[in-house]
């Protein structure tokens, strides 16, 4: 059983830590600024008017709404009940139909096959069992449909932010890194069963501040992950952490300290055909 290849991490504890995370902070305000990771996803999995979407993961709606404006026929599932409350604000607020539901990246509260585009942005590659996530996102998609991903890379932006996280907090014993979702070769072991072919593009997500601080600001305020690792360090390990962070954003800073700041967010976007 693929669901049993990880090991012996106690994926309903590491579940409700990961969800109370996200639910902490305010990731909607987050999800704002990464609006076109979502518009260039449903552009290369080729949503046509019609289609049956299924956003996981959706958070406050991004990818669901995406699709919604390209008048396919979406539901967006998420375990956070308060960031789909954001997301039926926002599809009300662009007069959109979009169905919402509470549910889990592992155990999707939907039928086998029943839609032509499954999508999840930075989303189902934090579901702790990765076999049992992809299985899922397979599962519901149609023969001869696609699945499109959008995952950070390890060596990205982010990918980085959550190494140095692990470096201040050591990860669960045996629980792998939602980073390998970054990786083309992880993404078709994952998939390979149930996968025609696999088309990957690496692209880059810019976050742009004023300044770094201002960065770490907002992503201690608002980011589930920061905010937590950061309740969890005394004040000298905090400073130590906010250094680094600091730091992380000056070298990805592709203004290179002159002027505002513009980070590259590298990730990796994936569009499956399911054979
Ligand atoms: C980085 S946010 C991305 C949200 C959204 N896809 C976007 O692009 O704005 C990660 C999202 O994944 C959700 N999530 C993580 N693990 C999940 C799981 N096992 N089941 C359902 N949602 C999950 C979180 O609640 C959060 O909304």
């Amino acid at each position: 059983m693929r669901s049993q290849e990880c090991g012996r991490v106690n994926f309903v504890q590491v579940k409700s830590k990961q969800q109370a995370a996200w639910a902490s902070g305010d990731f909607s305000k987050v999800a704002s600024r990464i609006v076109w990771v979502a518009e260039q996803l449903v552009e290369s999995a080729d949503v046509q008017a019609g289609d049956r979407v299924l956003d996981v993961a959706t958070g406050s709606g991004n990818a669901a709404i995406a699709a919604a404006r390209r008048n396919a026929v979406v539901v967006g599932v998420d375990y956070v009940p308060s960031l789909l409350e954001r997301a039926r604000l926002r599809a009300e607020a662009e007069h959109l139909d979009v169905v919402f539901l509470t549910g889990d990246a592992e155990d999707l509260p939907v039928c086998g096959e029943s839609f032509d585009v499954v999508t999840s942005v930075f989303g189902s590659m934090f579901a702790p069992n990765q076999y049992l996530a992809a299985d899922e996102l397979s599962r519901v998609c149609r023969p001869g449909g696609k699945i499109a991903l959008a995952s950070w890379t390890p060596t990205g932006y982010i990918g980085e932010m959550f190494e140095i996280f692990s470096r201040f907090i050591p990860p669960t014993p045996g629980l792998e890194s939602p980073m390998l979702w970054g990786h083309a070769d992880r993404l078709e072991e994952l998939f390979r069963p149930n996968a025609a072919t696999f088309v990957h593009t690496r692209r880059n997500c810019l976050f742009k501040w004023r300044s770094a601080e201002e960065n770490l600001n907002f992503f201690r305020t608002y980011y589930g992950p920061t905010l937590r690792a950061f309740e969890r360090l005394d004040e000298v390990t905090g400073k130590e952490l906010s250094e680094a962070l600091i730091d992380l954003s000056h070298r990805f800073d592709r203004n290179k300290g002159r002027g505002a700041l513009c980070m590259e967010g590298e990730y990796l976007e994936t569009v499956i055909t399911k054979r």
